[in-house]
């Protein structure tokens, strides 16, 4: 059997981290297959649709797909929606995972992906002057987020944080904490706590090491795994992955389509590596994820994408892993 993974390189630096990670998976003796489509705002510029019918189908068919980085503009393009929030949309891909790794380090930031302020609830009133924002929580995501949470704590070393703002955001937040509280009773071998983001942010500033698995709402988990990434090598080595109760789950690096770099071919592959990782974690390739990942935290960045790719590749070898 084998597995079938859609790379889509999408905008910017995608188009050469995405090559470079799969350069580092092709050289791995694994059953796995690939097969490239479109999507982003280029693919929306030439085609008028940032994910195409024939990149959802081919996404559709497949185990995993490996996604680069999609350009975003701010300001309102009419028709043009993100491919990353539709794909996660249209797979369902509730669970955001974010691990950040480094001295003293090793956590898990799990980000509910499909509600919160990210639910397209944006309107304009008094002719512009105003404008707002409806945050969505519902109990049956956060639960569900809370379970995949708790799966992973007990995967790693029992401990379980719930992160919110139930002191001001009595409703939406408050639902949040009632539901991951209510799961965590569940789970009574895991040591559960709870904090209020900003005091979340200032202890992962100040004593990264008490972390393990944080759980939290939509853009709390965007700001907080940004955060964890820049005390941790930065966006160049910052993983994630999406996943959702089967197949396809998606994995791409957590920075963007870095415009003031891109085409030079010194973009840091590292965090899309990191994300392949990750794919071959959810695809039970797991002694080939941990010795990727071993190798490619031991590999400095040598500031071009494909010689690092295949340094990560030589440190693999000596590393005496399969390649
Ligand atoms: N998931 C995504 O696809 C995603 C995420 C964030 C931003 N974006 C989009 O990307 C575009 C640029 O956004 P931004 O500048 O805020 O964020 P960015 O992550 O693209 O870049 C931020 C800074 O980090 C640097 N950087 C990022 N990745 C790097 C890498 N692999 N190696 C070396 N340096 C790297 C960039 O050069 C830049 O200076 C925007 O259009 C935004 O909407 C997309």
């Amino acid at each position: 059997m084998t597995h079938l993974i859609t790379l889509i390189s999408g905008d910017g630096i995608g188009a050469e981290v995405i090559p470079a990670a799969r350069t580092v998976l092709e050289a791995l003796d694994l059953p796995l297959r690939f097969q490239e489509a479109d999507a982003g705002f280029g693919t929306f510029e030439r085609v008028g649709d940032a994910l195409p019918p024939a990149t959802l189908d081919a996404c559709a068919a497949s185990d995993a797909i490996l996604f680069g980085a999609t350009s975003s503009p701010m300001a309102k393009v009419a028709g043009y929606q993100s491919p990353i929030l539709n794909l996660r949309r249209h797979f369902d891909l509730f669970a955001n995972l974010r691990p950040a790794v480094g001295e003293g380090v090793d956590l898990l930031i799990v980000r509910e992906n499909t509600e919160g302020l990210y639910s397209r609830r944006e309107r304009v009133e008094d002719g512009g002057a105003t404008a707002i924002a409806e945050r969505v929580i519902t109990a049956a995501a956060s639960e569900r987020i809370t379970h995949v949470a708790c799966e992973q704590a007990r995967a790693r070393r029992g401990k379980l944080t719930i992160v919110h703002k139930a002191n001001v955001l009595k409703e939406t937040c408050g639902l949040f904490r009632r539901a991951a509280f209510g799961v965590a009773t569940d789970y009574p071998d895991l040591a559960v706590e709870e904090l209020l983001v900003d005091t979340a942010a200032m202890r992962l500033v100040q004593d990264p090491g008490r972390f393990d698995v944080l759980v939290t709402t939509n853009l709390f988990g965007d700001i907080l795994s940004d955060l964890a990434a820049g005390m941790t090598g930065g966006l160049g080595m910052a993983p994630s992955a999406n996943v959702g109760a089967g197949h396809p789950a998606l994995f791409e690096p957590v920075h963007g389509s870095a415009p003031d770099i891109a085409g030079q071919g010194i973009a840091d592959p590292r965090a899309a590596i990191l994300s392949a990782a990750m794919l071959l974690d959810f695809l039970g390739y797991t002694e080939a994820a941990s010795a990727l990942r071993r190798a490619t935290y031991a590999t400095p960045h040598t500031g071009n994408t494909a010689h690092t790719a295949r340094a990560i590749l030589a440190q693999m070898e000596r590393d005496g892993a399969h390649v």
